[in-house]
């Protein structure tokens, strides 16, 4: 089938990119030529496992190309998907601007019939107004060219995005006419087979699905955290409880790892816009809100164990702290929401100094943050723990799990860790002589 994607983030490129690796033709558009040109050339804007290979493969096959020409994206591809960025608003809303601005163009520029598939996640009613878009652009035009508009939300997790895609749980298809389906059950077919894995339903279902699917989720992760901060003032181990509930085939062992909160471009967008949704309806949503309101409590909590061991935040000052992790969670360079950034800042406010090393998201951390005398971006995990005060572990990634803690001793000043992930063993610590901090077990010395 010949397709082209609207939007080149990270579920634009991955779906692209997958679809085009099973013969399909991808033409992938985006306004933006500076990247286009560097993903021409092989750079691609995302770290994510897998991809760089599956794009170089294509590329070369001539089954994806790139382009900043929307006349010839929408000229090519009989089926046009729209995956442009959600941003959330200055009220927390998604804003839709660049979903909409897509349909006005293929509105305006398509000369043969097309489905147009919504990829972005988007408020419940976005699919109608895609259809009203084009319907207007296409009236204003006088064309009365057929098109239909089906809701198709991504399920991807950064990290396992291109295995997610080859390997999906379910294809959400929110249609309304049985050829939408048809279309879309071929253009899938290649990764259902298996197991039939599509389910249809109508638009709005669909485009529900995806944010009560996040905020499920998201609900999972504020839960462990709640349980946590109880147990830890309770003098009960979390690790246990986790396992004990995880246990119930009901709740299950997955999302229930207790940490320093969620981050990423989802989980807080996605809670944040549903909040909205609801207040939109003028119906009150407790639960949604109490979700938010316990991962950002969980985000300061780090900052606020390491003040209380000092004696207080005034007594941070002029301290350093070893930071390992930066990304939100492992397997990716993205900072965004994450935990890490809050602590950091954090810290900064009342005069501390970071040293840090992040396996890939030290670049990221310099473009964002850029160059201040206040943060070292190191080499190694442990060339970041020289002269520090503690260790403070923000991402679990698996270099982190065992490391030689001799070492650590001797190039901190104290044998001092605050662990945000627990990834140690309290008790294995305690033995070694260190004092250490977790989440939701008691601290040990
Ligand atoms: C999430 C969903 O898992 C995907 O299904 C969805 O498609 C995606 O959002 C999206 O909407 O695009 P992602 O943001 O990549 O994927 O990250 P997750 O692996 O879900 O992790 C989110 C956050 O929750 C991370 O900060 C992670 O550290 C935290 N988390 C997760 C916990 O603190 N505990 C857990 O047990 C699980």
């Amino acid at each position: 089938m010949k397709l082209s994607l609207f939007g080149t983030g990270y579920v634009g490129l991955v779906t692209g990119a997958c679809l085009a690796d099973v013969g399909h033709e991808v033409v992938c558009l985006d306004i933006d030529a500076g990247k286009i040109e560097r993903m021409q050339r092989g750079e691609l804007p995302v770290y994510e496992t897998g991809l760089d290979n599956i794009v170089e493969r294509t590329v070369r096959m001539g089954s994806l190309s790139f382009t900043t020409d929307t006349a010839q994206a929408v000229r090519h591809g009989e089926v046009l998907f729209i995956a442009v960025g959600t941003p959330p608003d200055e009220t927390g809303a998604a804003d839709l601007r660049h979903v909409l601005a897509a349909a006005e163009e293929i509105g305006r520029l398509m000369e043969a019939p097309r489905l147009i598939v919504v990829k972005s996640t988007v408020p419940v009613g976005t699919a109608e107004k895609v259809r009203e878009t084009i319907a207007r652009v296409l009236s204003s035009r006088r064309s009365g060219l057929g098109f239909d508009v089906v809701s198709n939300p991504e399920f991807l997790k950064e990290g396992a995005a291109v295995s997610d895609f080859l390997k999906p749980d379910r294809i959400v298809v929110g249609a309304s006419s049985s050829q939408a389906c048809e279309v879309m059950k071929q253009l899938y077919e290649p990764f259902n087979r298996s197991q039939d894995r599509m389910l249809y339903m109508d638009p709005r279902s669909a485009e529900l699905t995806k944010y009560a699917a996040n905020a499920m989720l998201a609900t999972k992760v504020s839960f462990i955290n709640e349980m946590a901060n109880l147990a830890e003032r309770l003098g009960a181990d979390i690790e246990q409880v986790r396992k004990g509930i995880g246990a119930d085939s009901r709740i299950g062992h997955q999302f229930i790892y207790p940490g320093i909160g969620y981050g990423g471009s989802c989980f807080p967008k996605d809670v944040q816009a549903l909040k909205h949704t609801a207040e939109d309806l003028g119906y009150e949503a407790p639960l949604i809100e109490a979700v938010h309101e316990v991962n950002e409590r969980q985000k300061q909590r780090l900052f606020t164990q390491i003040a209380s061991h000092f004696g207080g935040a005034e007594n941070l000052r002029g301290r350093t702290f070893a930071l390992w992790g930066l990304a939100f969670k492992p397997g990716t360079n993205d900072m965004r929401e994450a935990p890490s950034r809050v602590l950091i800042e954090a810290l900064w406010a009342v005069g501390a100094r970071i040293r840090t090393f992040d396996p890939v998201a030290m670049s990221e951390a310099r473009r964002i943050y850029g160059e201040r005398e206040d943060l070292v971006l190191c080499d190694s995990k442990y060339g970041a723990l020289d002269g520090a005060d503690a260790l403070v572990l923000c991402t679990e990634w698996a270099q982190f799990r065992a490391p030689d803690f001799a070492e650590m001793g001797e190039r901190l000043r104290f044998r001092l860790i605050f662990d945000g992930r627990n990834v140690f063993t309290p008790q294995r610590l305690v033995e070694d002589g260190w004092t250490y901090f977790s989440v939701g077990r008691r601290a040990v010395y």
